[in-house]
């Protein structure tokens, strides 16, 4: 079978989010499309990214036939969002592998990254990104990758169809978002918080030094230093409990 036909098969039965999915084999990025094609709610998937992009600037490798790679496009606000799309693929994953929440915006097995998240705003517009490995062997990733990633397939250990995985993400996204329209981020966030365990952990960010207390919307840790709550956003941080 094409291995496009997978993402095609059966319609998914959500209010917003997936109600229109648009399915390719080939994009430069899904987060591209989903910014250029009008839609709340709408879907963009492909089965290879010549472009795809991660955090800060960095590429995302797409290979074909591995990966869900798709993009949610918005006209709401994007607060919440990434907490929303975290917790929505956690719970979507389950039944192939308990992944973990990690601070900024992963999930993980065992450590190794899965997923990635990545939420961009145009205007009114903002895209929510997933990249979830799905049936990578090691010798599939880049070398400097083969330690730090790994795949749904690989860490549960049995097979897992991208389509089926997709129409769980989306069902439970579309709960996640509905919520988030009706109640606003700050329970999303608060159960980002507890999942991710990052609460009373220390840490230390150049100068700065303190107890994580939270996150704020963009996900930023809000830290206790003494001198007064401060947000910190970069990657290079050091949990201090942990050295
Ligand atoms: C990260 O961890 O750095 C975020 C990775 C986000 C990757 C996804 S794959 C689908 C969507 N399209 C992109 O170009 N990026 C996101």
């Amino acid at each position: 079978m094409e291995t496009c036909e997978e993402l095609r098969a059966a319609p998914i039965d959500t209010h917003l989010v997936g109600s229109r999915v648009l399915v390719y084999d080939e994009v430069s990025s899904t987060s591209d499309k989903a910014f250029e094609l009008p839609g709340d709610g709408l879907v963009v998937v492909a089965d290879r990214q010549t472009r795809g992009r991660g955090r800060r600037g960095r590429p995302w490798h797409s290979p074909p036939g591995l990966g869900l790679w798709l993009s949610a496009g918005f006209d709401g606000p994007p607060a919440g969002l990434l907490f929303a799309g975290a917790l929505a693929v956690r719970d979507a994953a389950r039944p192939w592998a308990a992944l973990d929440v990690k601070w900024p915006n992963d999930l993980v097995f065992m450590g190794r990254k899965v997923c990635g998240l990545l939420l961009e705003q145009r205007g009114a517009r903002c895209v929510l990104g997933i990249g979830i490995n799905v049936r990578q062997q090691p010798a599939d990733f880049p070398p400097e990758l083969r330690d730090r990633a790994t795949s749904l397939e690989t860490a549960g250990g049995r097979p897992c169809d991208r389509g089926a995985l997709m129409r769980a993400v989306l069902t439970a996204l579309d709960r996640r978002v509905m919520v988030l329209r009706e109640d606003g981020p700050g329970p999303m966030l608060r159960e980002w918080v507890l999942a991710a365990g990052i609460q009373h952990r220390r840490v230390r960010a150049g100068s700065l030094e303190g107890e994580v207390r939270s996150v704020d919307e963009s996900g930023a840790l809000l830290v206790e230093t003494g001198a007064g709550l401060k947000p910190v956003l970069t990657n290079s941080i050091v949990w201090l409990d942990e050295e």
